[in-house]
């Protein structure tokens, strides 16, 4: 069965309580539960992690390949702004990845623009909140039917 991952970065794990103006009032377990159903849903296998740390996230990124993934989605939050090393960790997997963002990161603190990760990314989302992530999901999905030529029924 395909296998996507799916990464949350630093402070996500407090979705549903933090600045629900930006981010609104699901949890992190409730968008988990419901893209692993939404993946069940389309034959494939979602797992999701989240992180606080920059290392964390680097090293499950490096495993993904092996670990038989072939997509991932990542909203990589604070760190789309800073992290060379989650950038440079994506290009060395080599998996095709869709970044999410729950917010419009355009629409907000100019720092926030700049996203280290976009120009290398397959596709982006941001500023639809968390059915942002069914939204990447699909993404990734639609780009791995392509890859298999014949499958295209499978999402319809
Ligand atoms: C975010 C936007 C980032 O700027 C911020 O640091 C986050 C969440 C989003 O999902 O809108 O933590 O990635």
């Amino acid at each position: 069965m395909t296998r996507i991952l799916v990464i949350h970065g630093p402070n996500l794990n407090l979705l549903g309580s933090r600045e629900t103006d930006h981010y609104g009032v699901m949890t992190l377990e409730e968008i988990d539960s419901g893209l692993v159903d939404f993946g069940r849903g389309h034959g494939v296998h979602v797992e999701t992690f989240q992180s606080n740390h920059e290392g964390e996230i680097v090293e499950r990124i490096q495993r993904a390949p092996g670990a038989g993934f072939r997509a991932l989605v990542i909203n990589p939050a604070a760190f789309t702004h800073t992290s060379v090393a989650i950038r440079d960790a994506l290009l060395a997997a080599g998996l095709p990845f869709f970044e999410i963002h729950i917010s419009n990161i355009h629409a907000r603190e100019e720092f926030r623009s700049r996203s280290l990760v976009s120009d290398v990314a397959s596709g982006i989302v941001m500023g639809f909140g968390p059915v942002g992530y069914r939204l990447a999901l699909l993404g990734a999905l639609d780009l791995l039917a392509a890859d298999r030529p014949g499958s295209e029924e499978e999402l319809s």
